[in-house]
């Protein structure tokens, strides 16, 4: 192949290098009902007097913002959506554009022509592009219903006023280790038709890790500010609220209110209560037994005294040696007389609970 083929792109790629810059526009930045700066970047090389010049500023090749007319504004081409929200900084050459709305997004052109005694000759122009913000609120956390449970509950957050639209939002559950767990949820965005700007909100059933009373909830929203940066903001901690859940009882918070930071609860966890309710059980059948085998023996005794003999007592269930699950007490009598109580109540399995 000869040189010029490959002289071929390359050329290209240089022109395709000016024709991107030349179509690079400045980026102007501002905050919703804020102040935007819409820059001209005029030299004035020439130090031409601001008389002998028309200066303008025009959203999408349509509509004028501005006009400063051989040194007076004039109104008279202005659209009313820009009526009484610029002025001019003739130091600097930019129109500022108050109380910026999402609508006013978009490329800018500044114009400068000269009059000259033929006429009016183009003498500059410079493009920008706006871009607006606004900053979402704090995302809140609301708890949806009064319905209880240990295992988890149902919350809604929300936030809203902001722009552009997030990217992302989600629970985020701290657990007493230190582990962070994420939840999406369903989430709904709406936009208001006069401002532009959007609400959000996720619901979502978030459960609880088990055995755990110091779980703090945060919701975080996910969004694009100023210069590409990424966003985020965190909801007011909101605390998993383990008394209202294990007693039922109580005042009710309202749905509205924050729960507040809190000792965790020494409740004992649901396993331990359960081997509380078994041990008593047991405690209960064993001394019932020992009181009854005592009874009996006693009621023997007495026969025995009667009848003038002595014997051996014992009781004895069938399928002792066969059942895993069981529980043998022996008592001893002081009588030298052996009475075996074998009991049964519960298997092996559930006692282990005991730990
Ligand atoms: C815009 O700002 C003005 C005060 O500068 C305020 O009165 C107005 O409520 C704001 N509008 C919105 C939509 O935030
Ligand atoms: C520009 O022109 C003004 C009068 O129109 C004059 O006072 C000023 O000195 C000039 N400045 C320069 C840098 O030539
Ligand atoms: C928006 O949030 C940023 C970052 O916290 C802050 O610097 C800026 O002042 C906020 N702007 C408004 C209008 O609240
Ligand atoms: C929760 O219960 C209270 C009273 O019991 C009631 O006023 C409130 O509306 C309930 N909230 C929800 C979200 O169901
Ligand atoms: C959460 O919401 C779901 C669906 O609405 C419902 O079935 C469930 O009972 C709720 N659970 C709690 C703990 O509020
Ligand atoms: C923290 O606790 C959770 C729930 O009990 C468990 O799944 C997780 O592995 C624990 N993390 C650490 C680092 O111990
Ligand atoms: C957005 O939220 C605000 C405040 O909660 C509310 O006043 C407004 O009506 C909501 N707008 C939309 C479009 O849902
Ligand atoms: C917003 O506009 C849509 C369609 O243009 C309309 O259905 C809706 O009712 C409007 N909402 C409000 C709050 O005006
Ligand atoms: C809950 O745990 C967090 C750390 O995960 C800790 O900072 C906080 O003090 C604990 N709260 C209570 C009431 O123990």
């Amino acid at each position: 192949m000869g040189p010029e083929c490959t002289m071929g792109p390359g050329i290209i790629l240089v022109l395709m290098a000016l024709l991107h810059s030349g179509a690079a526009f400045l980026k102007s930045e501002a905050y919703f009902n804020e102040t935007a700066a819409l820059p001209c970047q005029f030299s004035n090389s020439q130090n031409l007097s601001l008389n002998e010049l028309v200066i303008f500023w025009q959203y999408q090749q349509k509509l004028v913002l501005y006009e400063f007319y051989l040194g007076r504004e004039n109104f008279n081409n202005v659209a009313p959506s820009y009526m009484y929200r610029t002025s001019f900084d003739q130091n600097s050459w930019t129109l500022r554009l108050h109380r910026a709305q999402i609508k006013d997004k978009g490329i800018y052109q500044c114009i400068i022509h000269h009059k000259k005694p033929t006429g009016l000759v183009s003498i500059h122009q410079k493009d920008s592009e706006l871009s607006v913000f606004a900053n979402f609120t704090e995302p809140e956390i609301v708890q949806m219903s009064n319905v209880t449970g240990n295992s988890g509950m149902n919350l809604t957050c929300s936030s809203g006023q902001g722009y552009p639209q997030a990217m992302k939002m989600y629970f985020l559950l701290k657990l007493e280790n230190s582990t962070e767990l994420e939840y999406d949820g369903v989430m709904q965005i709406s936009q208001d038709n006069d401002t532009e700007l959007y609400n959000i909100s996720i619901s979502s059933y978030v459960p609880f890790p088990d055995d755990m009373s110091n779980v703090t909830i945060f919701c975080v929203l996910k969004t694009k500010s100023m210069r590409s940066k990424d966003w985020q903001l965190s909801s007011k901690p909101f605390y998993k609220d383990q008394d209202h859940y294990q007693t039922h009882l109580g005042k009710r918070k309202t749905a509205h209110s924050k729960h507040l930071a809190r000792v965790p609860s020494h409740h004992l966890p649901a396993t331990h209560q359960s081997s509380w309710i078994i041990a008593v059980v047991l405690i209960s059948v064993i001394f019932g037994c020992g009181l009854g085998c005592f009874l009996w023996k006693k009621k023997k005794k007495q026969q025995a005294v009667v009848s003038h003999k002595r014997e051996t007592t014992r009781m004895e269930k069938e399928n002792n040696e066969e059942t895993e699950g069981r529980m043998n007490i022996h008592i001893s009598e002081r009588n030298d007389k052996e009475v075996q109580c074998v009991v049964q109540p519960y298997s092996l399995k559930m006692l282990h609970g005991f730990d």
